[in-house]
């Protein structure tokens, strides 16, 4: 049976898309969850006929209380595998509780390097030669889940934020999609912060 997936975004979606572009079988996704009601992501997710949720944090008192519409979101669609991909808010603990070592982000930097919402304006203010993506579980901390796959990325000169976090993107889409793959013929399991995934 093909692993059932909802993903979580808040921005452009192309990460979304190129998972889209991937079904092959093995894997589906049933649903997006965004968080902002005008994301790029929305219409992405329409056009290929998923069903989408919109969980503005604004619309709840406090973080926990938006925390637990976005698990009762989620888990409206039975997912599999949750994937955060571009998903720019924490997880809270309702989440985290209702898909224990389901859930993935990727994240657009070599963790634990440069963790947090600007990872591509952060490894620049380095001055890092290098930097890339990280595909890994999701836990309680801001980017510390256990690492899953991570492909390095030159920077290169005359960079800015958006060129590199482009040349980022578009390994970081192939990154996603074998991730996901690899998981749906294998499955995940978690051991002392060790992933296996067979
Ligand atoms: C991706 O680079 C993803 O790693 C990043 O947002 C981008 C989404 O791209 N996520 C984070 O920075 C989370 N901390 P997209 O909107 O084109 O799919």
């Amino acid at each position: 049976m093909a692993l059932r997936l909802v993903v979580l975004a808040s921005g452009t979606g192309s990460l979304m898309r190129a998972l889209l572009a991937a079904r092959d079988g093995s894997f589906d996704v049933a649903a997006l969850i965004t968080d902002v009601p005008d994301a790029g992501a929305i219409a992405i997710a329409e056009d290929a006929g998923l069903e989408v949720r919109v969980v503005r944090r604004d619309d709840f008192a406090d973080r926990v209380e938006w925390d637990e519409a976005l698990a009762g979101a989620i888990g409206e669609f039975h997912p599999d595998l949750v994937v955060s991909a571009g998903f720019m808010r924490i997880l809270g603990a309702a989440v985290l509780a209702d898909f224990p070592d389901r859930i993935i982000n990727t994240h657009p930097a070599l963790l634990p390097a440069f963790p947090g919402a600007h990872a591509v304006r952060d490894a620049l203010a380095a001055g890092v030669a290098e930097t890339g993506c990280t595909v890994h579980v999701v836990d309680a901390g801001v980017d510390t889940g256990p690492v899953i796959r991570q492909e390095r990325v030159p920077v290169q000169p005359g960079d800015d934020e958006a060129t590199l976090h482009e040349r980022i993107k578009s390994v970081e889409r192939r990154l996603l999609v074998d991730v996901v793959r690899a998981i749906a013929a294998h499955g995940l399991t978690v051991h002392d912060r060790k992933v296996t995934i067979a």
